[in-house]
């Protein structure tokens, strides 16, 4: 079948909307109608390298939709069910998913490539074949994609919103509540208020944080992380160490997360000095794989006890954590709608970008045209 999508054909590049082929779903397989496609940061590491893909490849990797038609040997999710993708698939039976870890399962070997967990690629066009991220694609009408890839919600879910739950938002709140573990009464700081950062000030006010301090240079984004539970803001890492040293009596801050845009090695440096003896540092930010320097104190991550923890999927296990993300949204505790703040149609995914990179969007999503 033919179907509208994004695909970056070169590094650099705008992404480029156009009528490409998809194959029918093979065994394991399912037709996805996407909806909804959330515009995450990670798209653009692609764009600019900073992350390798293999190309040309669809974009998108946030995304809710209904199975059209599922291939042989599928019994997770029937034709009409509402489901929402995850970036990371999970098999429920590698070692990584058998211990609780799905965001570290096995079959996301090849999710770099997006040549599909089998290696092969279901998109086509101009005569080559096209990669998916995260073997997904939710910058295409329909995609194809393995069952272990998505997971099925409840139909009055309303489906921009459960868009979000395929990657920032567990992603940002799992940062919070499984990877900086933060309990209550504790003081979180979170530097960078995009979908991640929105979502990581959100954990950590669910899970009882007493102060949370949001840093970002843009004044939208820090009256906006007060709409999701940020008590104090700051515009730079020096105006927050201040702060937090403030706030604190000089204790400093008990976690301190990072979601900036782009991770950058000198960046780690304030994160360790803006907490406590004890304190935990979470890296969620992708840096550019090239980066191997970082400003970091040895001698302090000793003496003071601290810990550096990095983060994928921020620790979420997808099939148990999704769905306990939207009951969340759903009593009205995590703030879903309030995330959304531009919609563009598919063929304005260069626009909506252009609004990430200039700080207007907590988060933009695409709206597919489902007739
Ligand atoms: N670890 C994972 O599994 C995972 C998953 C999803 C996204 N990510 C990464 O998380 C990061 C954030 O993603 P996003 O979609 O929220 O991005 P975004 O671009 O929407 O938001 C980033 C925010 O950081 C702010 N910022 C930039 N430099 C800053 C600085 N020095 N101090 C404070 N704030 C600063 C920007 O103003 C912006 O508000 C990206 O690097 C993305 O690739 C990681
Ligand atoms: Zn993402
Ligand atoms: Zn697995």
């Amino acid at each position: 079948m033919r179907t509208k999508a994004a695909v970056l054909w070169e590094r650099g590049k705008p992404w480029s909307v156009e009528e490409i082929e998809l194959d029918p779903p093979k065994a394991g397989e399912v037709l996805v109608r996407w909806h909804y496609a959330g515009m995450c940061h990670s798209d653009d590491h692609m764009v600019t390298g900073d992350m390798p893909a293999g190309l040309p490849i669809v974009g998108g990797h946030e995304g809710a939709g209904v199975i059209e038609e599922v291939g042989p040997g599928v019994t997770t999710v029937a034709p009409g069910d509402h489901v929402v993708c995850m970036f990371m698939p999970a098999c429920g039976t590698c070692r990584w998913c058998a211990s609780g870890r799905s965001n570290l399962c096995d079959l996301g070997a090849n999710l770099m490539g997006g040549r599909g967990v089998d290696g092969t690629a279901r998109f086509h066009g101009r005569g080559e074949d096209i990669s998916a991220i995260c073997f997904l694609g939710t910058f295409s009408e329909y995609a194809v994609l393995h069952e272990r890839s998505v997971i099925k919600i409840d139909d009055d879910i309303p489906l921009a919103a459960a868009a979000l739950v395929a990657c920032g938002i567990p992603t940002g709140f799992g940062s919070a509540v499984h990877t900086a573990a933060v309990r209550p009464g504790e003081t979180v700081v979170v530097a960078g208020v995009g979908g991640v950062g929105a979502a990581a000030i959100q954990g950590a006010r669910i899970a009882g944080a007493e102060k949370i301090v949001a840093i970002d240079p843009m004044p939208f984004k820090r009256d906006a992380a007060k709409i999701f539970g940020a008590t104090h803001t700051a515009a730079d890492f020096a105006e927050a160490t201040e702060l937090v040293r403030e706030l604190t009596r000089g204790v400093m801050a008990d976690a301190a997360i990072l979601t900036v845009g782009v991770a950058r090695g000198e960046h780690i440096a304030p994160m360790m000095g803006l907490v406590s003896k004890g304190g935990r540092v979470v890296v969620t930010a992708v840096a550019p794989m090239t980066d191997t320097e970082v400003t970091l104190s040895l001698f302090d991550l000793t003496i003071f006890h601290k810990e550096l923890r990095g983060t994928l999927f921020g620790g979420s296990n997808g099939r148990a954590d999704i769905p306990a993300l939207l009951r969340l949204y759903r009593s009205g505790q995590l703030r879903l709608d309030e995330m959304i703040t531009n919609r563009y149609p598919l063929s304005e995914v260069n626009a909506g970008y252009a609004d990430m990179h200039a700080g207007r969007n907590i988060r933009g999503i695409i709206v597919h045209d489902v007739g």
